[in-house]
């Protein structure tokens, strides 16, 4: 079958990303070659109605997957959230498909994976490892930190007016969500062309934690500064606020590693795979304080 036909699958469909991606794949291809893998078909119910098969599959099942993936020729494998089991997750996934046949498989990775220094990055080389290795045809999508990452403490931010972090004057070329989707959407579809090609993908613009400081104190008018703080005294901080252990210590190491300009990419990968530019800090910030 012609990849221009082929079904598409995407993993993680149900996860704010995945919802994201089947938005822009139903707004360019018919429904009837989009395939969701959820846990359950209630994750996935909103899809269904609009003509989206569901398969039921789980990552720590990989008879599921095998299963589900029967028939889909490009699969779109959104890295998991589970920190202690992605790796093997992952290997499974990607083992599953060349069982049942898949031609095509794209993994959301992070910037820069093959030299970054975040601790998060050695299960994404990892899954990058198994991937290439694996004889199927890939794309790697190397996504930069997510605009919404800096949006969940916002409201202690301006309770206190700080900003924490430990970037220093680190450079971030966030991007939101919603750009990263229309990307891996844009690969998924798009036919073979991509087959081996690794994007680093990331925002046109960059800013530093101070700079995000002075943006949300120029759009709120209240005084707000970035207090740098070394990355024990921040992972204390994000303990406190409730964050589990490992969740608080990948936040923490990768605000740390971000001061060596590690989560910044000047190439517009992105904006050139999507055909416009990405939304800048300013206006994602501006829709996410009319929720706080
Ligand atoms: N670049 C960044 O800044 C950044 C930031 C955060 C995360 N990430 C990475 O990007 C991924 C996607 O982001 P997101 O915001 O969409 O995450 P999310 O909303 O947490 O979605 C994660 C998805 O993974 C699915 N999943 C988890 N365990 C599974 C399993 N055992 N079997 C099958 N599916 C499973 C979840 O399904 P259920 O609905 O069934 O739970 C959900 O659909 C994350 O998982 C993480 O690896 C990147």
């Amino acid at each position: 079958m012609s990849d221009n036909l082929a079904r598409l699958l995407v993993t993680g469909a149900s996860g704010q990303l995945g919802r994201l991606v089947l938005r822009n794949l139903l707004a360019t291809v018919p429904p009837s070659r989009v395939v969701a893998l959820v846990r359950t078909a209630a994750a996935g119910a909103d899809f269904a109605s609009q003509g989206v098969e569901l398969r039921i599959g789980d990552y720590d099942r990989p008879e599921s997957l095998e299963a589900a993936m029967a028939g889909i020729g490009r699969v779109l494998l959104i890295s998991s959230n589970d920190l202690a089991r992605r790796r093997a997750q992952h290997r499974a996934v990607i083992a599953a498909a060349q069982r049942a046949g898949v031609r095509f498989l794209a993994y959301t990775s992070v910037l820069h994976a093959d030299r970054s220094p975040l601790g998060l990055a050695a299960d994404h080389r990892d899954t990058e490892a198994a991937l290439t290795g694996s004889g199927l045809d890939y794309a790697l999508l190397r996504n930069g930190w997510y605009t919404e990452n800096y949006f969940g403490a916002l409201a202690p931010a301006l309770a206190h007016g700080a900003v924490l972090g430990s970037s220093g004057q680190g450079r971030i070329s966030a991007a939101p969500r919603a750009d990263y989707a229309a990307a891996a959407a844009a690969v998924l579809a798009g036919g073979a062309s991509v087959a081996g090609h690794v994007f680093e993908l990331a925002g046109d613009s960059a800013f530093t934690m101070a700079e995000f400081a002075a943006e949300l104190s120029r759009q709120t008018g209240k005084p707000v500064t970035y207090a740098d703080l070394p990355k024990a005294d921040y992972k204390s901080v994000l303990l406190g606020a409730g964050l589990p252990e490992p969740v608080a210590e990948l936040v923490a190491d990768s605000s740390e590693a971000a001061r060596g300009d590690t989560l910044f990419d000047d190439s517009r990968t992105l904006s050139g795979l999507i055909g416009r530019p990405t939304v800048p800090l300013a206006e994602s910030l501006a829709v996410a304080l009319t929720v706080v």
